[in-house]
């Protein structure tokens, strides 16, 4: 079957991959033309995605990444995968989403089955993408959404094992998009709407962002204490019902956990509702950076003027690129108000802000330990004995404590 990506991020690759090693012939298109010659060659930026089986898809005709939209025409379905951002006032920014409908309005004139796995507020299917895709269209379309859970670089979850959650506007758009889904995928839940699909997508994230806050919480009040947070969740996490893990941090990023729950907390004013609980979480994981600034001051005697501090690791989370909301930079922010010269060594960011990625200092006044991807060698600090301070969810095993 012939289908069209819309965005070839991180969803929209990891997809074009999946359907196409499952026997579809995928047109990948995004705006981005750099991104796209780079795909072209083989080159994905997505962690977790094997380079040489890209370059296999695309020899084999199969896979073909492009910015002509005009090749979407005559693909049976067509997936919708652009980012679903904030804006400035941490509102839902749907501009990728319709741009992408409208390039489908323009070029699509067969019948056509549309999906969205963008994340986005129960009814935005319904009342936003439909009606984009369908004005002053001749053609038939039909709708599902699917919305996508993948996790980058989860070695053990991926697009196969990962249940599909899937709802159309009408059974046989469910149908469609089930049968699909199951060529690549393992397990599908028939979800009743559209928009329970959609809010259990927000549920998902929203409940990671609660509990990622209510971690950090503690450990703001444990360090009052001198007690490490980390420690309290391992003694907590050996009651094998009723616990589920989550670690301290310097805050959330990336372009889910700190993200959608903007989308629930937008939705419940939208429908005179509250989200109490979701607006509290997301303003303690805003905060986190401030306080870990704070904590570091305290610990180095309550002055950061021209103290030197290199941080290792600044994208969101360990194994990616990375730095959507990446809380590093509200910390670098912070400690530079503070007084410190900040540094960072990150070698697969490389390059932030036009900034480049320093080699690991071992003269610095203190290391922060923030995102310990496999790729950085902890050597130098280790042999010159630098003041090294361990703020990653990761474990590293260099003799340095966890702080948090
Ligand atoms: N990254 C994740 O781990 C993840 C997981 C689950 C769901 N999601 C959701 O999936 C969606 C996509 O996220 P992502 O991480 O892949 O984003 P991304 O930024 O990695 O990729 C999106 C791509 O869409 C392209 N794009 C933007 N506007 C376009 C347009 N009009 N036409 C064609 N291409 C366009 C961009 O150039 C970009 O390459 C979001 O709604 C996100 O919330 C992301």
């Amino acid at each position: 079957m012939k289908i069209s990506i819309i965005g070839q991020g991180y969803v929209g690759q990891t997809l074009a991959v999946g359907a196409a090693m499952s026997g579809h012939e995928v047109i990948g298109l995004d705006i981005n033309a750099e991104l796209i010659s780079d795909l072209a060659c083989g080159d994905s930026f997505v962690p977790g995605l094997d380079k040489k089986l890209i370059s296999e898809i695309i020899a084999k005709k199969v896979y073909l990444p492009t910015t002509d939209f005009e090749l979407m025409k005559g693909s049976k379905i067509v997936i919708i995968a652009v980012p679903t951002p904030i804006d400035r006032n941490r509102e839902p920014d749907l501009n990728a989403v319709l741009a992408a409908c409208k390039s489908i309005n323009k070029v699509v004139i067969d019948p056509t089955l549309i999906i969205s796995e963008s994340t986005s507020y129960p009814g935005t299917f319904r009342d936003v993408i439909k009606p984009t895709v369908e004005k002053g269209s001749k053609t038939t379309f039909t709708f599902a959404v699917a919305p996508e859970r993948v996790d980058p670089g989860n070695q053990d979850w991926n697009i196969s094992n990962t249940a599909r959650v899937i709802s159309g506007l009408t059974e046989e758009a469910t149908d469609r998009a089930i049968e699909f889904y199951s060529s690549f995928c393992k397990s599908i839940y028939r979800a009743s709407s559209p928009e329970v699909a959609e809010a259990a997508k927000l549920l998902e994230n929203t409940f990671r962002q609660v509990n990622i806050a209510l971690i950090n919480e503690v450990s703001e009040v444990m360090s009052k204490l001198g007690i490490s947070a980390n420690e309290v969740v391992n003694a907590a996490s050996t009651k094998p019902f009723g616990f589920m893990k989550f670690q301290p941090s310097i805050g959330v990023g990336g372009h889910c956990i700190p993200v959608d729950p903007e989308y629930l907390t937008y939705f419940a004013k939208k429908v005179g509702s509250e989200s109490k609980l979701t607006n509290l979480a997301n303003e303690i994981n805003l905060q986190r950076p401030k306080q870990i600034a704070q904590r570091i001051k305290k610990h180095l005697g309550g002055d950061l003027t021209g103290v030197r501090i290199q941080m290792a690791g600044i994208a969101y989370k360990t194994g990616v690129p990375d730095m959507r909301e990446s809380p590093a930079i509200e910390l670098i922010t912070e400690l530079s108000e503070l007084g410190a010269v900040v540094s960072w060594h990150d070698p697969i960011v490389k390059t932030f802000m036009a900034q480049k990625s320093l080699p690991l200092d071992p003269s610095v006044n203190l290391g922060l330990i923030v995102t310990p991807h496999r790729e950085i060698n902890f050597k130098p600090w280790e042999e010159a004995d630098t003041p090294v301070i361990d703020l990653s969810v990761g474990q590293i095993n260099l003799g340095w404590s966890k702080y948090l």
